[in-house]
């Protein structure tokens, strides 16, 4: 087995942390954060599930043909149509990988799969082999290897060597393994199948809280890639986190004997993007990029740290690149200032949209005395990333009159090129300029959740609205910025909508038929 002192780092924010309940990222949002990604040098990039629908087929193909330095992968299952899909969205990559996977567990194969064994074992051959025929680089999962027996999933991890795969990876996939178990459990599986060539992995979900802990143990026992996301994202409680793998294998690289090639001092400016981009906030003590991970409250940490920082940090701030004091920005800072100052922020901008990011600015100052990199980041993410290229409606204007209880409001939509003014009464404002959109669109999606938060301080400060709508079967979450509470709720609704639209495409359907239905 290939057992050297580098543990690859394999990112699937994009498709398992996407997969989470409540996350919609578009195809811009996941371009600028796999750039990030391979800036901070992660080995692999799991971009998405190129099968599963024309809008991740290309977002994987797109994120395949503009980020540079890592290998790219798309998830399939072991059919011909998913492989095939995989590889055509990854074939623009510097290095392109197909991930393919099939269960392995007793409970899956018989009641999800409805396979035998000897089926499996056989679709397993088959499927790595097509995939063999249309890339270099196949890596195979065992589904649910954790409650596999284990002299099936030597065999089957057996055949996915024979048949090409150089990657094997053993996921916890529902998060039922704990760490001195599953340790001893892959050392076994890596032994039996005796393949001293591959490179063995393993994926952690986060059910009983120790997809990080059970990820170690399997790199001590020589497992030499973690699959993992940015915040602990993914499915249900989550998946290992890639920034508390990271830094636990740099801090402890005595214990652990390997280390990452990552650039730490990116994590923080990572994490935040990846925060901002999904809605789901970073708790404040979570390790490593929590805001109070570094902060020492208590008079004796405070005086132990004053006389040496080791005393009470094991790794500091600028390791993993948080942040010492804020910057501002004024309305005399230059074009290069900004762009810099843009680029440390994690965005990677086209220059038409680093033009529109310098009016917002601009715009910016005159309203507001002194613009924050929060300010900024909520700007930019509201107004450029968010609704992505395919952005149907915008919000041309809007008026509103409130009252103690009562609130009315007139909105002017431009909906496809095509502007269209109402009005509605609410119980307030934002409840009535809603209405007003509703009755302009014709459609009725429910409000599942509604919030506002302030980016900054000062009574001048972005107010950031978060809301989550459900249509149908869909759910989807949108997001606004501005100066005016009002203003950034009615943005971050019309965002909802026209990601509504987006996916109803990309599905290949109506929101209207799904509204009728
Ligand atoms: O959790 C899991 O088993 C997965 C596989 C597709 C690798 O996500
Ligand atoms: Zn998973």
């Amino acid at each position: 087995m290939t057992k050297d002192g580098r543990c690859r780092i394999f990112d699937t924010t994009l498709r398992d942390g996407e997969q989470a309940a409540g996350i919609n990222l578009n195809r811009e949002e996941k371009l600028q954060i796999a750039l990030q990604l391979a800036k901070m040098k992660v080995d692999i990039i799991e971009a998405g599930f190129p099968a599963a629908s024309p809008g991740d087929f290309e977002a994987v193909k797109m994120v395949a043909e503009r980020v540079h330095g890592p290998v790219i992968a798309g998830l399939a299952r072991t059919r011909r149509e998913d492989i095939t899909a995989a590889a055509k969205a990854v074939e623009g990559a510097e290095r392109g990988r197909i991930h393919t996977f099939l269960a392995t567990s007793p409970i899956h194969m018989e009641y999800k799969l409805k396979m035998t064994p000897e089926e499996v074992l056989a679709e397993v051959r088959e499927g790595v082999a097509f995939a063999r025929t249309l890339a270099e680089d196949v890596e195979f999962s065992a589904e649910d290897a954790s409650r596999s027996e284990p002299a099936f999933l030597i065999q089957v991890f057996r055949a996915a060597a024979e048949s090409g795969a150089s990657t094997l990876n053993i996921p916890d996939t529902v998060g039922y393994a704990v760490p001195e178990e599953f340790g001893a459990f892959v050392q076994g599986i890596m032994e039996g199948t005796d393949r001293p060539d591959v490179v063995w992995s393993v994926h952690c979900h986060n059910d009983l809280g120790m997809a990080v802990a059970n990820s170690l143990a399997a790199v001590r026992r020589g497992v030499r890639q973690v699959e993992c996301t940015v915040n602990g994202l993914g499915e249900r409680a989550g998946n290992a986190s890639l920034e508390e793998i990271v830094m636990a294998l740099r801090t402890r690289k005595e214990s652990y004997g390997c280390e990452t090639g990552l650039d730490t001092r990116r994590l923080y400016g990572v994490s935040s993007q990846v925060s901002r981009m999904t809605g789901f906030p970073v708790p404040p003590n979570k390790a490593i990029v929590g805001s109070n991970a570094f902060a020492h409250e208590a008079g004796i940490h405070q005086h132990g740290m004053l006389c040496n920082r080791a005393t009470y940090e094991i790794m500091s701030a600028e390791d993993v690149g948080a942040p010492g004091t804020r910057l501002v920005l004024g309305k005399h800072s230059g074009r290069h200032a900004f762009r810099a100052r843009v680029e440390e922020m994690g965005f990677t901008l086209s220059k038409e949209k680093l033009e529109e990011a310098m009016i917002l600015f601009k715009d910016l100052c005159d309203r507001k005395e002194i613009v924050t990199s929060e300010d900024l980041e909520a700007m930019i993410d509201s107004e450029i990333l968010a609704g992505g290229e395919s952005r149907r409606i915008t919000l041309k204007g809007f008026l509103v009159q409130v009252g103690r209880g009562h609130g009315s409001a007139t909105v002017t939509l431009e909906d496809e090129g095509r502007e269209v003014t109402d009005a509605a009464a609410g119980n307030g404002p934002v409840d009535a300029a809603y209405r007003a959109i509703r009755r302009i669109l014709a459609i009725e999606p429910v409000l599942v959740n509604y919030s506002i938060r302030s980016v900054s301080e000062a009574s001048d400060a972005i107010g950031e609205a978060r809301i989550t709508l459900a249509l149908g079967d869909c759910q989807i979450s949108g997001r606004g910025a501005s100066t005016d509470v009002i203003e950034a709720s009615i943005k971050a609704y019309i965002d909802g909508i026209n990601r509504l639209f987006q996916k109803a495409a990309t599905k290949g359907a109506s929101l209207y038929e799904k509204n009728a239905g």
